[in-house]
């Protein structure tokens, strides 16, 4: 199942046990579902929220006995559900007893540019910073809040730091109904508990680590019935969740932005790409043992095959109850169709085509499409490109992220048309900081296809050679990132600059 000498990095692979891999059986799996955590409003005035998050080194014992050190906001993982609603003035108290620099990126939500988290604004180690911001009107939905520093957001991501937020509208439709909190994240142990650096696979595909929990826990047995709105993050650094319930069905409600303007059909399955958020009903005929899937989705990650596997992410007893979900959720504009603006090209630079082992399919070294730099340096243990070469590997219009330069610029409050170009091989989930898209439409080869439903979303994901053609408006000047969502691409330098002005 591998290529040369590089190690299928996968769980349930045979070269697990040589890399050390906690087997996934010593993690307790089958308790009930715990709840998220909710981080309490210390504030008593009517549409102010304050609270405080510390960021910190704790010692957990989660698989085998052994102790493992989780960097956690406020103890807690996932970190604390924030609660706001719109309109909520939110002022948030922020400190590093990490022994790295870190920051807070509150995804998804249009705050203010230095209130964002960007890797500009650090907060050193032992320091502490507030951030500040109103929330608009119109932004009910589902949100997360991860770390964002320089280089490190994927190791930090992976070490435990990463928290949820809801955002609710006192004339939200489905307000009356019961919700269930399912935040999705994975986890690598080593066979001593501790979380190992990343491989060299790690850094070309983004890192899976072989737990898959749920709110935390592996394997929770979920109470559920059909009456429950649920929500659903992927706070994954790259892993896909094509979500599936045997028996039942999904009825989409709601995107990373919040709801859709009507329920979808019933569907088999949803994707969810790193970082994206979905509202779902499950529509199920009778009463029903169950459990929730990550069916196989193949991303095409380079120089891996893998065996499609589907993994149980939870075991779901579903009570059937006859509901009546609203025909009409909301309204979402439409955007009038105008040229494009920009274009913004996700492409991967590979290093020394002649020393590459041959890929999946006819072998990447001879893809078409692909730049063949001589970038230098493949690993000779490992036939993997080196650390140097991988770091500018992965570009965006054909340039490595560099803090120092600004690669897009445009107006506040005017509508920006998007070409998202995936000129590469693999899946990138595209994400842009500050505000909510529309995607208009996809197209593969010559063939255009408008978006079959409107949305508002803050990640999209490519597969290779499509073009997403994506439509915003940034209303709130200042520099905004836009970036792969698979973390290690963006510490590699997947990443880019927007100055709205
Ligand atoms: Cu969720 Cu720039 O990230
Ligand atoms: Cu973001
Ligand atoms: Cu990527």
């Amino acid at each position: 199942e591998h290529h040369g000498s590089m190690p299928a990095d996968m769980p349930g692979h045979g070269m697990m046990a040589r890399q050390g891999l906690m087997p996934v059986e010593k993690m307790p799996a089958g308790q009930a579902l715990q709840a998220l955590p909710v981080l309490k409003n210390s504030s008593q005035k009517k549409g102010l929220f304050q609270a405080k998050i510390t960021a910190a080194a704790h010692q957990r014992v989660l698989a085998d006995g052994k102790t493992t050190e989780l960097w956690l906001y406020n103890g807690q993982a996932p970190g604390p559900l924030i609660e706001l609603y719109e309109g909520d003035q939110v002022e948030i108290e922020f400190e590093n007893q990490l022994d790295q620099a870190t920051t807070i990126h509150w995804h998804g939500l249009p705050v203010p540019s230095d209130q964002d988290g960007n890797p500009q604004d650090a907060v050193l180690p032992g320091q502490s910073r507030y951030y500040r911001f109103t929330l608009p009107q119109g932004c009910a939905g589902t949100y997360w809040y991860h770390p964002h520093p320089h280089g490190k957001s994927g190791e930090q991501v992976a070490h435990g730091l990463g928290g949820t937020i809801i955002v609710r509208s006192p004339k939200d439709p489905l307000k009356d109904y019961a919700e269930q909190h399912w935040a999705i994240s994975d986890l690598r142990l080593d066979i001593n508990g501790h979380i190992p650096a990343n491989t060299g696979p790690d850094w070309m595909n983004g890192r899976e680590g072989q737990f898959v929990l749920l709110n935390a826990q592996r394997q929770p047995r979920i109470q559920t019935s059909t009456a429950e709105r649920i929500r659903v993050w992927n706070s994954c650094s790259a892993r896909y969740l094509r979500l599936h319930i045997p028996g039942a069905q999904l009825i989409q409600v709601g995107t990373d932005g919040g709801l859709l303007e009507q329920p979808l059909a019933a569907a088999e399955s949803i994707l969810l790409a790193p970082a994206e958020r979905v509202e779902f009903f499950i529509q199920a005929e009778k009463d029903l043992e169950s459990s929730l899937q990550a069916l196989y989705y193949d991303r095409q990650k380079m120089m891996v095959k893998e065996k499609p596997e589907t993994l149980t992410l939870a075991g779901l007893t579903i009570r059937h109850q006859e509901i009546d979900l609203p025909e009409q959720l909301r309204t979402i504009p439409a955007i009038p169709a105008a040229a494009s603006t920009a274009k913004v090209v996700f492409s991967e630079v590979m290093p020394m085509s002649h020393d590459m082992p041959s890929g999946h399919g006819s072998g990447m070294a001879a893809s078409p499409g692909m730049n063949h730099q001589g970038m230098g340096g493949m690993d000779q243990e490992t036939m993997m490109p080196g650390m140097a070469a991988m770091r500018s590997m992965f570009r965006i219009n054909n340039q490595v992220y560099d803090m120092n330069r600004i690669d897009l610029r445009c107006p506040t409050g005017q509508w920006q048309y998007w070409d998202v170009i995936n000129d590469s091989h693999m899946d990138h989930p595209f994400h842009l900081h500050g505000t909510q898209f529309q995607v208009l439409a996809r197209q593969t080869g010559n063939r255009s296809v408008p978006e079959p439903f409107r949305a508002w979303r803050d990640t999209v994901n490519l597969r290779p050679n499509e073009t997403v053609r994506l439509a915003f408006r940034q209303e709130l000047p200042g520099l905004r990132m836009f970036h792969c969502h698979i973390l290690e691409h963006e510490d590699l330098g997947m990443m880019a600059q927007l100055m709205v002005e």
